[in-house]
């Protein structure tokens, strides 16, 4: 028989390599590929024909999944409505940010509601996990609780309890005996988030599973199941923020991109019906750099502050640093302001932050970000009741963004009377807003900061 080769794996996304580097290509994650066991030959292929299959046409109707609430709005929102029975679904995120906080509440509210759900912990034992139940005031709460890393004890139990929900807290410690290789390695976590997987699909049971993101090590990430299930979350915030935000990145049932916002009390998560508010609510008087953008996420309008810091570098190579934006972007924007407007940021530290511990993803974010730069480099405020949004492209020109009425609509609901926007094909009517309509960045250079 052949001698089988060693396979190395990266722990971030899973791809296999015929030999270690130090570099994923496939992700470009540094550092995460290690060697693991080859897998066993199996029993080798069978032979004989395969069965041909039951074909239909798609205009076959489909009645909706059935859905299943649990009252928590922000966590609903998210799933798209609500928790599809036989879905699986990965929640990822820090250690720490909150997802067993999170997924006791859950567990609990879907109890409420009358399902019958299963929470089992491989990280915790149920002493603790029973503590924190207590501390979050869901000790009566009528969730089983199982404390266990073996997957087929585990398969065994679902089978003869049949809940209509259970959680798996965390992926990464759960094994199988088949499997060679040790709790959290590749091999392993894909093996058991299959098996469970196929348990949901076979028995109608949902399954949300439990994911650490690893910054490196021999612990694979979430990424390596984000294939396997219909739902992928994600569940992120700042440390030091109370504010934590749950964001659907994949969803079979739902649309991407929605967001639940919840703040970590000292009893447990709370849900934050009005992130805006709360978002600006550490707001005082308008200082340079700070600009209010007029978001969306996912289906819900979204106010966050936008500051920027512009100040004479000591240093030869300036420093770019951004928090909660993405960096490349705001390389664009200083390119496209130095090339098209001519005002330059070279000799300049420039610091870039979301306030709140907020990430904004959206291209409309470019003209809050334009104006939080040229604000803290005039130094001159912009009104504190103006709202800013849209896209720049690289000729300088702005590009109007979706939903501007929703936009502006939030904006008014929250005070404010002024809005900063590209120029419309056809107007937008907001009552109570006055909308500045600039054709391109350079208007808006010398219109509102009076430079250029
Ligand atoms: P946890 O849910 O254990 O995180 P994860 O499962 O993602 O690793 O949350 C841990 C943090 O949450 C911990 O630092 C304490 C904090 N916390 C609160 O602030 N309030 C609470 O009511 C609870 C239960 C936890
Ligand atoms: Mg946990």
């Amino acid at each position: 028989m052949a001698k089988a080769q060693p396979q190395f794996t990266c722990t971030a996304c899973g791809a296999t390599h015929r030999k270690w580097a130090g570099r994923c290509e496939a992700c470009g994650a540094w550092n995460s590929i290690i060697e693991e066991a080859p897998l066993s030959a199996g029993p080798g292929p069978r032979v004989g024909k395969g069965r041909s299959i039951a074909l239909t046409t798609l205009a076959d109707s489909e009645a909706p999944p059935p859905r299943n609430t649990s009252g928590m709005a922000e966590l609903d929102r998210v799933l798209g409505g609500g928790l599809v029975a036989a879905s699986a679904i990965l929640v990822g995120g820090d250690p720490g940010i909150g997802k067993s906080t999170l997924l006791l509440q859950a567990t609990s509210a879907f109890a409420a509601k009358g399902l019958k759900t299963l929470y089992i912990s491989g990280e915790e034992a149920a002493a603790q996990v029973r503590l924190r139940a207590a501390r979050l005031g869901l000790a009566q709460a009528p969730v089983q609780l199982g404390a266990e890393t073996n997957l087929r004890d585990i398969l065994a139990t679902l089978d003869t309890e049949r809940p209509d929900l259970v959680v798996i807290d965390s992926i990464q410690t759960m094994w199988l005996d088949s499997v060679e290789s040790a709790p959290g390695s590749v091999a392993q976590v894909r093996a058991a988030a299959h098996e469970l997987v196929s348990f949901a699909k076979r028995r109608g049971v949902s399954v949300i599973l439990v994911g650490h993101v690893t910054k490196e090590g021999q612990i694979a990430g979430p990424r390596v199941v984000e294939h396997m299930v219909d739902t992928v979350l994600y569940f992120e915030g700042e440390r030091g923020h109370q504010f934590r935000i749950l964001r659907a990145v994949k969803n079979r049932f739902g649309p991407a991109d929605e967001i639940g916002v919840f703040e970590m009390t000292g009893r447990g998560l709370a849900e934050v019906a009005n992130p805006s508010a709360l978002f600006l609510s550490e707001r005082g008087t308008p200082a340079p750099g700070s600009v209010v953008f007029a978001g969306i996420e996912g289906t819900r309008p979204m106010l966050t502050e936008i500051q920027a810091l512009v100040a004479p570098s000591p240093l030869g190579t300036p420093r770019r640093t951004v928090v909660g934006l993405d960096s490349a972007r705001l390389s664009t924007i200083l390119a496209v302001l130095e090339a098209r407007c001519g005002i330059p940021f070279a000799g300049m530290d420039v610091f870039l932050n979301v306030a709140g511990g907020m990430r904004v993803q959206e291209p409309a974010a470019d003209l809050a970000v334009a104006c939080a730069l040229l604000s803290a480099r005039e130094d001159v405020a912009l009104p504190a009741d103006t709202v800013v949004f849209g896209e720049i492209s690289l000729s300088g020109a702005l590009r109007p963004v979706a939903q501007t009425e929703n936009r502006l609509k939030e904006a008014q609901k929250l005070g404010f009377c002024a809005a900063i926007a590209p120029k419309l094909a056809k107007p937008a009517d907001q009552p109570g807003i006055a909308l500045k309509q600039m054709p391109d960045l350079a208007e808006v250079v010398g219109q509102v900061f009076g430079a250029g």
